[in-house]
């Protein structure tokens, strides 16, 4: 059977891909608080930003500057973000491409978000162990756990 999905090939993919995860998201049983009721995410600000992210990530543009871990640490003293969070979040994330895309960069992008989940994950597991945000400069590294290799990019 011939595989009539395509892979993802300018922003406005990028821009289908967030959306529809945000669709699973923000109304999702095990996820779907933290976006609706604890961030109060404003979906239509938002959107934009994460599609950057991704088109920087997919597509080489150097739409986005950076610094996604700070807000999830900001979130992280609201509600602790837990393994069980990221799984969930990794899971809608592979739904929400595998529906629309196949290809390289469909591949890239459930990949990078395994690799961007598990460095979060354990940049918040150091943090709550003693280490102060307000002693974390934006865009930082925070000391990780010797097992894993922290990438610095720079993306523009
Ligand atoms: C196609 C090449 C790649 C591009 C354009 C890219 C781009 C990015 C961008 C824009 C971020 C977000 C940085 C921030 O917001 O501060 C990021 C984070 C990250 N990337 Fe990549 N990446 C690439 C390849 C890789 C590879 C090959 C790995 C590992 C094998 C990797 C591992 C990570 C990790 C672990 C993070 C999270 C870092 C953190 O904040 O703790 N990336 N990447
Ligand atoms: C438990 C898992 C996660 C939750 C609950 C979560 C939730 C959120 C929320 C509520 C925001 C908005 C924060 C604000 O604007 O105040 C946000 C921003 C963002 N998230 Fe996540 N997130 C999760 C995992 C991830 C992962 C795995 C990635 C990347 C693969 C990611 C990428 C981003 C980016 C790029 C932003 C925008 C940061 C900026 O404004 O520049 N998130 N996230």
């Amino acid at each position: 059977m011939t595989d009539i999905r395509p892979d993802i090939r300018d922003r406005a993919d990028c821009e289908r891909l967030v959306r529809a995860f945000y669709g699973r998201a923000m109304t999702d049983p095990i996820i779907g608080f933290i976006f609706s009721d604890v961030a109060r995410l404003d979906l239509e600000a938002h959107v934009p930003r994460i599609t950057s992210f991704w088109e920087t990530i997919l597509l080489g543009a150097s739409s986005y500057r950076g610094g996604a871990f700070r807000p999830h640490a900001e979130l992280n003293m609201r509600v602790r973000l837990r393994a069980g969070h990221f799984e969930r979040w990794l899971l809608l994330w592979r739904v929400s491409v595998d529906e629309q895309f196949s290809g390289e960069r469909a591949e890239l992008a459930k990949a990078h978000a395994a690799r961007v989940a598990a460095a979060f994950h354990s940049r918040l597991e150091a943090m709550a162990t003693g280490v102060p945000l307000s002693d974390v400069p934006d865009g930082a590294e925070v000391p990780a756990p010797p097992v894993l290799t922290i990438t610095r990019h720079s993306s523009g």
